[in-house]
């Protein structure tokens, strides 16, 4: 199964619910960037847009929570329908706990990693986590360039885990041309704004990217990947 998540981040942000109704039927998962401005130099939304969000009823909305401290934050996202919380293993002094804590809520809970970030954290929760964040760009900003050396990572991850590890999501940079090589190292999930909210026909662009996402996984199945 593959799952293009079109990120809020780059839809206008004055015309919010037309710009993610627009996406039509197709859309499977939104992805919801909170930031704090100290874990990352940007400020975007809370809980309240989560909920927002979630009340138009058009798909599950998962909140990528680029803050400190995330277990703070836990507890303000109840009740929202927002169905799974992902936090930056950079983030926390704790990531089990946290992650008890998050399933403990109620929650899914992802945990991501910045592109410089070893991927080792990971492997201490392969157990705990439902869905593993490779950032494919710094955090903070979407319409940035896709960092290459996130898919050998990747493909490293996913060597010394022999392929037994939760659903791999990638973030940051993803486009149609991106698409191949992010599911052939790996990604089950990919987030794209830009590719998405900055297209002509947002509703187009994610048919599309499915698409291009299934035949690559077709492609990766044959190659007895
Ligand atoms: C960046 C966010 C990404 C970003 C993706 O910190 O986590 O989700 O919005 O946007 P694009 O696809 O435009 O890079
Ligand atoms: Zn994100």
């Amino acid at each position: 199964m593959i799952t293009i998540a079109p990120s809020v981040l780059a839809a206008d942000p004055l015309a919010m619910k037309s710009a993610v109704v627009a996406l039509g039927d197709d859309v499977r998962l939104l992805h919801l960037d909170v930031m704090d401005g100290r874990f990352v130099p940007n400020v975007t939304y809370g809980p309240g847009l989560g909920k927002a969000l979630c009340g138009l009823d058009l798909a599950p909305v998962e909140a990528h929570l680029m803050v400190e401290d995330p277990e703070r934050h836990i507890p303000y996202w109840a009740g929202t329908g927002v169905f799974r919380l992902i936090v930056h293993a950079e983030a926390t002094w704790d990531l089990l706990r946290t992650i008890q804590r998050i399933h403990g809520a109620g929650f899914q809970a992802g945990v991501a990693i910045n592109p410089a970030t070893p991927f080792a954290p990971l492997l201490e929760v392969l157990h705990a986590a439902d869905l593993l964040l490779f950032m494919t760009v710094s955090p903070g900003f979407g319409g940035q360039e896709l960092v290459p050396s996130v898919l050998e990572k990747l493909r490293r991850f996913d060597a010394a885990t022999g392929g037994r590890h939760p659903p791999v999501e990638v973030d940051g940079g993803v486009g149609p041309a991106e698409v191949d090589a992010v599911v052939g190292a790996g990604a089950r999930v990919l987030v794209a704004g830009s590719a998405i909210f900055g297209s002509a026909d947002p509703a187009a662009a994610l048919r599309e990217m499915t698409r291009r996402a299934e035949a690559a996984v077709r492609t990766s199945a044959t190659a007895g990947e």
